[in-house]
Order: C-alpha cells, then sequence, then structure tokens
C-alpha cells in the first residue's frame, strides 16, 4: 500500500510533492512525508495523521502563529528557517503517504526514511518479506535502527552498497537482496536525480519538458504530462531533469516505452454534498444509466460489450471469481445470477486465499477477478496463480489504467464509475453487480435458449428506481439515526440477496465501526443465533418473488426474521411498498419501490448504503476515509 512521488525539473517541488499526495490519499493516509534537495542537503518534514497534518506544519515553519497547538512542529526556530527555506527553493524531491504495515502509524515511522549518515532518503510502497533477517544482519554490524518498518533496511543496505559503487550498481546489488515488494524512490544528498526500483508494487515515470515525475500511479503524474513510462517489476532508474537511464537486475539497458495516456485533469469535488460518500450514492442511477446504455440499449437485442473478449463461452466447463471485500460480495451475486440462468458451474474464492492455493484448474476454466481499482495485490496474485495453473483469466474492474486489466486484456469489461473517492465502495460495488447481471446475460446468450428479455427490461428500470430511493433518503435517516448507539448488528438474508446482507454489514462496520456480520437466514440458528437478545438489532432483507420457488425463500426468510425477534432483538427489514405481511412483525419497516426478487440486489443496496453513511454520521466518523483503511490495497 502506501502512495509514493517524486518531481525533479524546474518548479517548487514542494508544492507538487504535496499536490501528489493529495491525490495519492486514496492509498493510505495514516502518516505522510516529503524530503528535498537544496545546498546539496537533504530537508525533511514528516508528520503522523492526514496529509492536511503534513501541511499544517510545514506551515508552522515558516508561521508557527497560524498553527493549532495539536500540530505545534518541534523545530527550533534556526531550523524551522532552514527547512523552510529549502521547502520554498528546492525543486527536486520525494513524498510519501502511508498505510502502516510495520510500525504504527507515528511520526518516526512516516516516511521518507533515512541512513545514518542521512546521506541518502528513501520512500517504499510495498513489503520487505525478510526484512528481519536483513535487519538482524545490519544490526549485527552496528547499525541502530531508528523506525519499526520493514522499509529501514533498505536505506541501509543501499547506504552500504554506496560504497565504492555506482548508484544504481549498489541499487541493483540491494534489490537482489530483497525479497516481497516494492516501490522506491531515493533521493541523494549531493546530487540531482532521483533513483528509483520496483518489483510487484506499481511505479510510473511521468516525462515532461526539463522534468520528471514519478508515482504509484499514473493519474498523479496525468496532470502534468501524458507521456508515462509503466515500470516492470525488476527495473531501476536513474532520473535528472532531461534523462532517465532504465535498466534491469542483471545491468542491461531496458527499453524506454512511453505510453500516452488520456489526460484526465478534472479534480473530483463533493459539489452540493458534505461527503464524497453521498455524492457517489447520488450517481448511481447515472453511473447505471449509462452502463445499460452502452450494454443493454435494446432488451429484445443480444448484449453488447463483450466483443473484444478472447473467451469462448460455450467452451467454458467451470467460472470461479476471485476478489475482496465489496468485489467478494459482487461476485458471490453473479455466482448465483450465472448457475440460474447460464447454467455453468462458478466457483467464488476470497483473492487472498486463492492467490496461495494449490488450484486446480484447466484451459476450460475461466478465472475472473473482480476489483474496482484494479490493483488489489491479493486478487492481482490469485488471477496470476489460476493464470500459471493454466485458467484462462478475465476481469471486471473500473479502471482501464491498472495492472489487472494489463494482465487479463483484452478479457475485461470495464465498468464507466468513474472515479470512486470515497473509502467505502458505492457506486462501484453497483457497477460491479450490473456488470455480472450483463456477464450472465452473454454467457447465457452465447450457450442456451433461456429467454432472457424481462430481466433485461427489469434492468432497464433499475435507474429510475435507484432514483426513487435515494429521494427517500430523509425518511430513512429518521429511520436509522435510532440505532447508532448498538454496538453489535446482525444482518440476514437468503439466496440473491444474502451477499447484500454481507455487503450491508461491510458498509455498517467501515464506516461506523459498529460491529456488523452477515449471514444467510437459515444459518442463524446454527450458532450467530446465541448473540442475539435486545442490545443487538436484526436486519433482515425480504423481497417477495413471483414465482413459487422465490416465494418460498421469501418466508424462509421471514420465519428466521422471527426467530430473532423471539429472541428480543430490534428487528429491522427492507421491504417492497406492497407488501404488508411485515408489517407489525418488525420495529422498523425500510421500505423500497416494488421489485422483482432476481432484480432486487442493487436496489436493497442503496438503504443499506444509507444505514451506514447516517449511522457514521451520527457518531462523528469520518465518513470518506474510516480509520485504519486505504482506497487501494496494494499489499498481500
Ligand atoms: C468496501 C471496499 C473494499 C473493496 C476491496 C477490494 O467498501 O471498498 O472491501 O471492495 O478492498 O477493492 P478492489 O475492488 O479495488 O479490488
Amino acid at each position: 500500500m502506501c502512495g509514493i512521488v517524486a518531481y525533479i525539473g524546474k518548479k517548487n517541488a514542494k508544492d507538487l510533492l504535496i499536490d501528489g499526495l493529495r491525490s495519492l490519499e486514496y492509498r493510505g493516509y495514516d502518516s505522510s512525508g516529503i524530503a528535498v534537495l537544496h545546498n546539496s542537503k537533504i530537508e525533511l518534514v514528516k508528520s503522523a495523521g492526514k496529509i492536511a497534518r503534513l501541511e499544517e506544519k510545514i506551515l508552522s515553519l515558516k508561521a508557527p502563529a497560524l498553527v493549532t497547538n495539536s500540530v505545534s512542529s518541534n523545530f527550533n526556530s534556526h531550523v524551522a528557517e532552514k527547512i523552510n527555506l529549502a521547502l520554498e527553493t528546492s525543486t527536486c524531491g520525494i513524498g510519501h503517504t502511508r498505510w502502516a504495515t510495520h510500525g504504527i502509524a507515528n511520526d518516526t515511522n512516516a516516511h521518507p526514511h533515512q541512513d545514518t549518515e542521512a546521506n541518502i532518503a528513501l520512500v517504499h510502497n510495498g513489503i520487505i518479506k525478510n526484512y528481519l533477517s536483513l535487519k538482524q544482519e545490519l544490526e549485527a554490524e552496528g547499525i541502530q535502527f531508528r523506525t519499526e518498518t520493514d522499509t529501514e533496511v533498505i536505506t541501509h543496505l543501499f547506504a552500504k552498497q554506496r560504497a565504492g559503487k555506482a548508484d544504481l550498481d549498489a541499487l541493483r546489488a540491494v534489490m537482489n537482496r530483497l525479497e516481497g515488494s516494492y516501490a522506491v524512490v531515493i533521493l541523494v544528498k549531493d546530487q540531482n536525480k532521483l533513483l528509483v526500483a520496483k518489483n510487484q508494487s506499481p511505479l510510473v515515470i511521468g516525462i515532461g519538458e526539463e522534468e520528471n515525475y514519478v508515482a504509484s500511479d499514473s493519474s498523479t503524474v496525468l496532470q502534468y504530462t501524458n507521456k508515462v513510462l509503466k515500470l516492470k517489476d525488476q527495473q531501476l532508474a536513474e532520473i535528472t531533469e532531461t534523462k532517465i537511464i532504465l535498466e534491469d537486475l542483471y545491468g542491461n539497458e531496458a527499453k524506454i516505452e512511453v505510453h500516452h495516456l488520456v489526460q484526465n485533469t478534472s479534480i473530483q469535488e463533493k459539489g452540493p454534498y458534505k461527503h464524497f460518500l453521498v455524492k457517489e450514492i447520488h450517481e448511481q442511477p447515472a453511473v447505471t444509466s449509462l452502463m445499460l446504455d452502452q450494454c443493454l440499449a435494446n432488451a429484445t437485442k443480444p448484449i453488447t460489450g463483450f466483443e473484444q473478449l478472447d473467451v469462448d463461452f460455450k467452451q467454458i466447463n467451470r467460472i470461479v471469481f476471485v476478489a475482496c471485500g465489496s468485489a467478494y460480495h459482487a461476485a458471490l451475486i453473479g455466482k448465483y445470477l450465472i448457475e440460474l440462468w447460464a447454467r455453468v458451474p462458478v466457483d467464488v474464492e476470497v483473492a487472498s486465499e486463492y492467490a496461495s492455493k494449490q488450484v486446480i484448474v484447466g484451459a476450460n476454466d475461466l478465472v475472473v477477478g473482480i476489483s474496482q481499482s484494479g490493483e488489489t495485490a491479493d486478487t492481482l496474485a490469485a488471477i496470476n496463480n489460476a493464470k500459471n495453473a493454466g485458467a484462462q483469466i478475465m476481469a471486471i474492474t473500473n479502471k482501464s489504467d491498472s495492472a489487472i486489466y494489463d494482465l487479463t486484456s483484452p478479457n475485461n469489461y470495464v465498468t464507466p464509475a468513474g472515479i470512486e473517492v470515497s473509502v467505502a465502495s458505492t457506486k462501484a460495488f453497483v457497477s460491479q453487480v450490473l456488470a455480472l447481471y450483463f456477464l450472465t446475460i452473454k454467457i447465457a446468450e452465447d450457450r442456451t435458449e433461456i429467454d432472457l428479455t424481462e430481466i433485461k427490461q427489469g434492468l432497464r428500470s433499475l435507474p429510475l428506481i435507484i432514483d426513487q430511493v435515494i429521494e427517500r433518503a430523509e425518511d430513512y435517516k429518521k429511520q436509522f439515526i435510532k440505532y447508532s448507539n448498538y454496538r453489535d448488528f446482525l444482518f440476514l438474508s437468503r439466496g440473491i440477496n444474502y451477499p447484500i446482507a454481507l455487503e450491508g454489514a461491510l458498509k455498517l462496520k467501515e464506516l461506523s465501526y459498529i460491529h456488523a456480520t452477515g449471514y444467510p437466514s437459515g444459518e442463524m440458528k446454527h450458532g450467530p443465533i446465541a448473540i442475539l437478545d435486545q442490545s443487538v438489532p436484526v436486519l433482515t432483507i425480504a423481497i417477495d418473488g413471483k414465482s413459487k420457488f422465490e416465494h418460498s425463500l421469501y418466508e424462509k426468510t421471514l420465519s428466521n426474521a422471527e426467530e430473532a425477534r423471539a429472541r428480543k432483538s430490534p428487528s429491522l427489514v427492507i421491504a417492497c411498498d406492497d407488501n404488508q405481511d411485515v408489517t407489525g412483525l418488525f420495529d422498523e419497516v425500510i421500505r423500497i419501490p416494488n421489485i422483482d426478487q432476481f432484480l432486487s440486489p442493487i436496489i436493497a443496496t442503496i438503504p443499506l448504503q444509507f444505514l451506514a453513511y447516517y449511522i457514521a454520521e451520527e457518531l462523528g466518523k469520518d465518513v470518506d476515509q474510516p480509520r485504519n483503511l486505504a482506497k487501494s490495497v496494494t499489499v498481500e
């Protein structure tokens, strides 16, 4: 995880680094720091907390009076003046925003890190698996470690290797000692250049006119240049204002392949909304509408949007979805749909587990990774594992400029959800679920004679219904905030809405820090029921259906909810407007417009997004950046 950024050129480095860090904050926001080169010395500022705290600390260097006590810097006035001068004038520097893996989030563990002599400063994204043995080795040589990070071993190893070697050779020697993932940028005291190295963590160089940028992702550099060099694993480079020397681990010069990317200068704004989360909830009608226009413009015609795929669905014997978190919940819905309508067996695997399994797959198995960011390390590793074992691979992702997209091309479907800023997924999750309806239809159309016109027509009505649900937000708020002070929640449902129970619980957990768990309704009596009493609300998703099968699922779900009520649990239900059998059975009936059970997961999700949001707001939590999380999880 973590985001790294660096600049060398003629502009003020500090301003560019801070801008870059802000755009990378989705990768972690436990602490941040920058280091700049000035008069052949490295000056450094870092701070626990979000980038705003780092900015306050930087401000405190020149205007101590403007700064709150909580951020008051520890610098004496002479040192402050020196650092401030460096920050105001330097044109070369590195920056880092951290998601803590080794060591708590404090000022000391914040990057950049330095060697004992302060000759270099270094930022790192990734995990050095063998850092303990390297640390022991370095400590035995008398080096004293100052932090609890795995990163610090890289700084000392590099400082040691520099003796008598050219910098790229020294860096190569360090890379040969490291096991694990890393994207590293190094600043060297008396040299106007940046050194970078990459293995399994993303790193790009943005090539400008007499200036170069480095960042964890291309969108960070795209505001300055559209010429981007994506480093490959085990590559290293030396970068000056005008030159890039790119090499591989064997000392060979590597080819510089410049991608001309589409420049995206759109700055994400909250508009009239208090939080990005609410903004993104409100974008769901537009996102689903766009997807339907792209793929299902006409319900009587075959689905479109999958033409580029190099997969013959008639030959596929089994599909395996690999994903994490909300994307995993979307995959569970995909399993339900594909098995129901396309009649292909589907497994759904937690990506982090699948990544290190001896998987049994063959050429007729299709392993599909689902990932909003397209950078999730676990999902990437799971897809790679399947690929190496001989499976066909595919991805559903929200980012075409991503590692998962590159790995699976041309077998990918890109959801047009747009940038999702809020850490908790809302519109991206809904777009993943809709993409899985589309994929199901595609497979069913290729393999079966089943007529899905009615389903397609139903899907076309989704944007309007989502809009109607969103219009009820104020009513939901009144219903939900009464439940803000409970410490545990249970979410139940069956069949196609069981994954929505999981998703509702995850949203509540991550936004409000209330413990919440989702269960299949029928499973509750096999253990979880023991925790129920008046202190544990149970929320049931109970959507009736037209067919006998759907209705029986609904009836069983209600009967499980009754079992919870009998244990005195406060009871909430998500039910359709016309469904009167729930009245009187539950303490709180959360109404959604009438919808067929098979189309209900997306609609039932929306009130649960509001539930988590309103409770988090009521409890004063950080809605868009909940503690301990990051938007893109790039470590395994
Ligand atoms: C939950 C959430 C996470 C992500 C998970 C996978 O709101 O956002 O659970 O769904 O980290 O991320 P992607 O989809 O980027 O692979």
